[in-house]
């Protein structure tokens, strides 16, 4: 086995991917944990549920990533990719189904005592403070800590150097790619033990698309699993270790991201071709 499970993925260029050649100093999950046997790091387990007393959006859906792995979670507009991820993070009741992390159900906890449990979570829409500065963002990030987080921070800034650049810059005159920077960087200040990001390369540019996935991947490539909603499918697959085909808020395919690439029908309905 390669000692880099992501070594033949992403953006070969290494001064994008790692500019300081700093890579094993980015955020590490704090303590060590041991996934149940069989199960996946995070979980939500045929979730079915719905917003207030609305109709139920998602329907017997599962989404999980393994310890170890990027998960990605594809599917046409309003499928109820976002409703998912809301339901991993304790959003939304679920009606059936479940939610476990780490082997443990944490189907009733609140986001912040996911959040305390190790989750960090990016959502799609209102992900920063637009009137805060760059290092006021992370600073909230680090909200549920203690003890001191100078560290984290200064491992968030290797990671993303333009951040460090701005960091008095208030977070809403960035361009679209630093703002999901900041958001992804504030929710690394928790040392989460699972990243979850809905849609962080959403209305920027390929390239930067190309530099985000890079960031993502060296994140994942420091121990802390990933689970992501992608409207870029195709390229999302490719550094996918899982994939999840969304539909009507059903899971439609699943697979590896190499067996959703090369599924015919998956390629006709969602990749265009
Ligand atoms: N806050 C909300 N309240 C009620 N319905 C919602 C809310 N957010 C999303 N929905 C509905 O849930 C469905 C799935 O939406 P969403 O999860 O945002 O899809 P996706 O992320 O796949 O585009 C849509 O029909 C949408 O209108
Ligand atoms: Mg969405």
């Amino acid at each position: 086995m390669s000692s880099d499970p992501y070594d033949d993925r992403g953006n070969k260029d290494a001064s994008i991917t790692n500019p300081k050649g700093m890579g094993s100093q980015i955020p590490k999950s704090s303590g060590t944990s041991f996934s149940a046997p069989g199960g996946p790091f995070l979980i939500g387990d045929t979730m079915t549920g719905g917003y207030g007393k609305g109709p139920d959006i998602l329907h017997d859906c599962t989404i999980a990533v393994e310890q170890g792995e990027i998960a990605v979670i594809v599917g046409p507009n309003g499928a109820g990719k976002s409703t998912a991820m809301k339901a991993v993070f304790g959003m939304l009741d679920v009606r059936s189904g479940s939610v476990r992390l780490d082997g443990e159900d944490i189907t009733n906890l609140s986001p912040q005592d996911r959040v305390a449990k190790g989750m960090g979570f990016v959502p799609q829409t209102s992900n920063i403070f637009t009137s805060m500065t760059v290092e006021e963002n992370l600073e909230m990030g680090a909200f549920i800590r203690r003890d001191d987080f100078s560290d984290t921070m200064a491992q968030v800034y290797d990671l993303f150097p333009i951040l460090k650049e701005k960091r008095k810059q208030a977070a809403g005159e960035l361009s679209g790619g630093q703002r999901q920077q900041v958001a992804v960087g504030r929710a690394l200040m928790t040392q989460p033990k699972v990243l979850m990001l809905d849609e962080p390369t959403a209305g920027v540019s390929p390239i930067v698309m190309d530099e985000l996935f890079d960031r993502i991947i060296e994140v994942a490539r420091t121990g802390i699993p990933i689970l992501m909603v992608e409207q870029n499918a195709r390229q999302a697959l490719e550094i996918a270790d899982k994939g999840y085909v969304l539909v009507q808020g059903a899971n439609a395919y699943s697979g590896t991201g190499k067996e959703l690439l090369a599924d015919p029908e998956v390629r006709k309905s969602f990749l265009g071709g």
